[in-house]
């Protein structure tokens, strides 16, 4: 039976979501700011799982966070990065989400959700956007202790949802997590939602490119 591992920041839910709540403090920084505090939450992520110096994907935010702020001169208060830390928890989804998810339901695969997120993070987040009863189970990768894309991370999906690469396919907005997936075996489909995101140019191709996750349900029909 297929299995379906949708990625969750990026590709289900919509990080830039948080630059409204960026605005009070960054004002017209705000997009720059969060697409930064994105780039740099990934970065401190790839270096941990390459030291094995393990912290949650919060901490990871956080920190990353505070780099910004020193980096880039924008002064906010620890009151006002909690709030901003409690917006993250809070992210919207993107709006295909709900109804490719639907959609899929129903067609014979098994939908996970599978994040570098905390388990209580991924959660809420799926609940709040009303997402969560479309997976049969969610994995975080809080308790591998690792992240996308160490090839320990996909063969922690595989074991939790007791599938295999031949039989699973990864859908994400990340070029990084395409490439980590199909470099254990999977089958990926690349969210590509915006037409100047570029793939890398690696030697491996994703098994699919989508630009909505409406055009990738509708591959399966
Ligand atoms: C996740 C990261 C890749 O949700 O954003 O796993």
């Amino acid at each position: 039976m297929t299995t379906i591992a949708f990625d969750v920041y990026g590709t289900l839910i919509d990080t830039a979501g948080i630059v409204e709540a960026l605005r009070e403090f960054a004002g017209d920084r705000a997009p720059l700011m969060a697409g930064r505090w994105r780039d740099k939450q990934l970065e401190y992520s790839f270096r941990r799982a390459v030291m094995r110096d393990y912290v949650d994907f919060a901490v990871c935010t956080k920190q990353a966070l505070d780099f910004n702020c020193s980096m880039m001169g924008v002064d906010i208060p620890i009151a006002g990065r909690e709030a901003l830390l409690g917006h993250y928890r809070r992210l919207p989804a993107f709006d295909d989400a709900l109804p490719s998810l639907r959609a899929l339901q129903g067609k014979g695969m098994r939908l996970f959700a599978f994040s570098n997120g905390r388990a209580d993070d991924v959660e809420q987040l799926l609940q709040t956007n009303e997402l969560r009863g479309c997976f049969e189970g969610v994995v975080s990768l809080q308790a591998a202790r690792t992240f996308k894309p160490d090839p320990a991370a996909y063969n922690w999906f595989l074991q939790q949802a007791k599938c295999s690469a031949d039989e699973t396919w990864l859908v994400s907005g990340n070029p990084f997590d395409v490439l980590g997936s199909l470099a254990c075996g999977f089958f990926a489909a690349w969210l590509r939602r915006s037409e100047d995101a570029v793939f890398d140019p690696w030697e491996r191709a994703p098994t699919i490119v989508v630009d909505s996750l409406i055009a990738f349900g509708s591959h399966w029909s």
